[in-house]
């Protein structure tokens, strides 16, 4: 779907927000019994073109994400029957910030996965009348952005494999000018990143780790992001029962938002150095797969005693934490989807989110109530330490219980920040919101892309 800025109305039909207290397109539109209160949809003839109107509630109790879902509704109704239709922003509000919200609303809503289907969605174009040039560019990157994740992340566990996401992530830094390196498994020994050493064991895809820089010239600040790229986890000997076995292909959704980001980066130039950090593995119960009673020793000398083999994300991510301290960032910024227990606690709708910094957090929450990408702060308690404590060893990579396991697996990952970056650093469990097997707000099922608009937003602020 092609989306364009228009300075007239055009194509087969309109769309049009209408607040509660507009009478007179209400009372025009009695008939129809639309009321315009918040997600209601209509089409009405009229002359030119008919009008999808869409009802936005009260215009006291707008906002930006709201604005998304409903332009999300308007996009739903006219797929169904055109192939090119119009967005009049001006009817969303005169806001700062609708334009971008509009047109934001209209890419993630008219995005969905069909590489594989024959019968494809007919909306192919959507204009939108606007004069916000700006708002409109940069809108469109941000949610482009996370639909190139969403993309990576819904392909399937046969066509993506570590090595696949490396050359994704190659691909993508020679269309950007970036530095990209691959580990292979030379290097990943050289380096002694012993948890992708061990997770990738059971494949017959290696594992890979992949480190991309963006390097302005002149940086105010450097960011470093690291990411889960399981591109799947059968658990490994731990095997995962079969309902929670299908969807793993998700569980690279870490690593595909940093691509995702690193796409933004690349069209936004901002002037912050940014590193993106894929730790990379399929974790498979091979023959020579890692096993329960494995002993893991880390550079930094931690141990590791392996309970489970579907505690696994943790173990890569330690040695991306590791490489990530060394590049002296001044935010150090880990994206996963790490626990189900992260989901048993927040639901399927919101990230968990947990740093030291109070002031980070902060800011965190407020962009993701803006971007609509929700995330809820969850505590960092020291008490449930003793948890991971290992009976021969300093860690063990499950908790005694299976209480506060989103805390207990922030709190393993922890012990691989050092001590003076454990302020910058910051951890968010996307387990929930990364897949979603039903449609939600703009959401078709399947990947939704977050937190890339989230991140993005926070790269552009600082
Ligand atoms: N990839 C999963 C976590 C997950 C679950 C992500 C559901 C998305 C949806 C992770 O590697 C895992 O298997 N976690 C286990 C941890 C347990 C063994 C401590 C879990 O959540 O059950
Ligand atoms: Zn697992
Ligand atoms: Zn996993």
């Amino acid at each position: 779907m092609k989306v364009e800025l228009s300075k007239r109305e055009r194509g087969e039909a309109v769309i049009r927000g209408v607040f509660e207290g507009d009478r007179a397109t209400i009372s025009k539109l009695k008939v129809l019994n639309f009321k315009g209160t918040f997600g209601e949809t209509v089409i009405f003839p009229e002359k030119e073109r008919p009008v999808i109107f869409v009802g936005l509630g009260k215009k006291k109790e707008i906002n930006e994400d709201k604005l998304r879902v409903a332009v999300a509704k308007g996009i739903a109704k006219a797929k169904k029957t055109f192939k090119e239709v119009c967005v009049d922003s001006y009817s969303f509000g005169t806001k700062k910030g609708t334009t971008k919200a509009v047109v934001e609303g209209v890419v993630l809503s008219g995005y969905s996965f069909e590489k594989y289907k024959e019968e494809k969605s007919k909306l192919e174009r959507v204009f939108i009348l606007s004069e916000n040039e700006r708002e409109f560019e940069l809108a469109l990157v941000i949610s482009e952005s996370a639909n190139f994740t969403r993309d990576i992340v819904n392909e399937p566990p046969n066509k993506i494999t570590p090595e696949v996401m490396a050359q994704i992530a190659v691909e993508l830094s020679q269309k950007h000018g970036f530095e990209c390196k691959v580990f292979t498994e030379k290097e990943l020994e050289e380096n002694n990143m012993v948890g992708h050493l061990a997770v990738g064991r059971g494949s017959s895809n290696p594992p890979r780790f992949i480190h991309i820089k963006y390097s302005p010239p002149k940086a105010k600040r450097k960011i470093v992001f690291v990411g889960k790229g399981l591109t799947f986890d059968s658990g490994g000997l731990n095997i995962k029962p079969e309902q929670f076995m299908k969807t793993m292909k998700s569980d690279k959704s870490g690593a595909c938002a940093l691509l995702g980001i690193m796409e933004g980066v690349g069209k936004l130039k901002p002037s912050v150095e940014v590193h993106a950090l894929l730790c990379c593995a399929e974790n498979m119960p091979g023959g020579r797969a890692f096993k329960p009673d494995d002993i893991l020793t880390y550079p930094n000398r931690k141990s590791v005693e392996v309970h489970s083999t579907d505690a696994e994300g943790r173990l890569v991510l330690a040695d991306g934490l590791i490489y990530g301290c060394k590049l002296n960032p001044d935010c150090l910024i880990d994206i996963a989807t790490l626990t189900g227990a992260c989901i048993v606690a927040l639901g399927h709708y919101t990230s968990g989110l947990f740093t030291y910094n109070d002031e980070l957090a902060e800011t965190f929450l407020s962009i993701s109530r803006k971007t609509g990408e929700k995330m809820w702060r969850l505590p960092l308690d020291e008490d449930l330490e003793e948890e991971i404590k290992g009976t021969f060893t300093d860690l063990q990579n499950l908790g005694k219980s299976r209480y506060g396991g989103a805390i207990t697996a922030s709190l393993f990952l922890k012990n691989f920040v050092e001590k003076e970056f454990l302020q910058k650093w910051v951890h968010i469990d996307i387990a929930g919101p990364a897949f979603l097997d039903k449609a939600w707000k703009y959401y078709s099922p399947g990947a939704t892309g977050q937190p890339v608009r989230t991140m993005l937003e926070f790269i552009l602020k600082t």
